[in-house]
């Protein structure tokens, strides 16, 4: 039976009919742009950048119709089956500590908004926390969960302040190993090594989506610099402006880079490495796959910061260390 409408609810209906329909024709366009031969293949993620951005806007508009969010779920899904983005596999290692649930947070909103994503979180411990777990499970995000601990002689590195972030080695690898055996040689796409506690900007996402081989990018606020990047010249790069441990072949902060993830398949013995020094992650992975003139310089030829290497403070915690029952019993922070 057919429930009278009201005046405002029909002009709902009809506002959502036109955006429907304008959001179709735009979307042909961006398929057509996508898949013209006539555009260079580095501007093809400008296509789907404003397709993006497209969706996200509509959904905004149609937030408060509830048959036009559900229309354009279904819409969007057809999308992005249709335009085949390659897909951007991100393997993060998270580790037990007071941020931890504040910072995936953060992170997690950063991803709900790029499209064609698998998240691959892994957590340095014996077993799956409940806190991660949870976590995961109300993200929104499709998401595979794993665990594997650092054996604790290898957790921390002495020589660094930041000694309570353990290196993530086998966590990278088991992320590695994860794709590895679930992912097959046809499939398109990327992965990218994202840790918890970095700030990323949504375009450094469709930057790496196309990459070849290994695409590469500045990152703000490491290695004692404002910024550390890969030195471009006509296209390709040259040479690195690092200054802390500049003798390494690969220089490069692991969010710096994505790698073709069927070329990690194709070289399965690419991975990280518990026994080589500080700085030499990046390398040992890169070394295996991709030599520096391989490769693909992003982000304006490596011009722009598209990724922070952020740190978030220690929280002062002193008086919580004072309390005989601690503030978060049966509260998770
Ligand atoms: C990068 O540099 C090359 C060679 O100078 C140029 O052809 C190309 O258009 C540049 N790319 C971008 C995105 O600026």
């Amino acid at each position: 039976m057919m429930r009278k409408m009201t005046p405002l609810q029909t002009l709902g209906i009809v506002f959502c009919a036109i955006a429907v329909v304008w959001l179709t024709m735009q979307i042909a366009v961006f398929n057509t742009c996508l898949e013209s031969k006539f555009i260079p293949a580095n501007a093809n993620y400008l296509c789907q950048k404003e397709q993006n951005y497209l969706l996200l806007r509509v959904h905004d508009l149609a937030k408060s119709e509830p048959t036009c969010t559900k229309l354009l779920k279904v819409l969007e899904t057809n999308v992005n089956t249709l335009t085949d983005r390659p897909k951007i596999f991100v393997i993060t290692p998270t580790f037990t500590r007071p941020v931890q649930k504040a910072e995936l947070t953060r992170l997690s909103h950063t991803l709900l908004l790029v499209p064609n994503i698998h998240w691959i979180v892994i957590e340095d411990a014996a077993i799956k926390t409940d806190l991660v777990t949870n976590f995961l499970a109300k993200s929104q995000l499709k998401f595979t969960h794993l665990n594997v601990p650092t054996p604790h002689p290898m957790k921390m590195s002495q020589d660094d302040p930041s000694w309570l972030k353990p290196k993530g080695v086998l966590q990278r690898n088991a992320g590695l190993a994860w794709i590895r055996s679930h992912v097959s040689l046809q499939e398109r796409g990327v992965v990218y090594f994202a840790d918890d506690d970095n700030t990323y900007d949504l375009d450094i996402f469709e930057e790496m989506r196309y990459t070849h081989m290994v695409s590469v990018w500045p990152v703000g606020l490491v290695g004692g610099l404002m910024v550390e990047r890969p030195l471009v010249k006509e296209g390709r790069v040259v040479g690195w402006n690092t200054v802390w441990k500049p003798d390494r072949p690969f220089p490069i902060d692991m969010a710096g880079f994505a790698v073709n993830v069927t070329l990690l398949l194709k070289h399965p013995e690419a991975g990280f490495s518990l026994s080589v020094p500080r700085g030499y992650q990046e390398t040992r992975l890169l070394r295996d796959i991709v030599s520096v003139d391989q490769l693909e310089p992003k982000a304006d030829n490596c011009t722009k910061v598209l990724v922070w290497h952020t740190r978030t403070e220690h929280p002062k915690l002193k008086q919580e260390w004072k309390l005989s029952i601690p503030s978060n019993v049966n509260i998770e922070v």
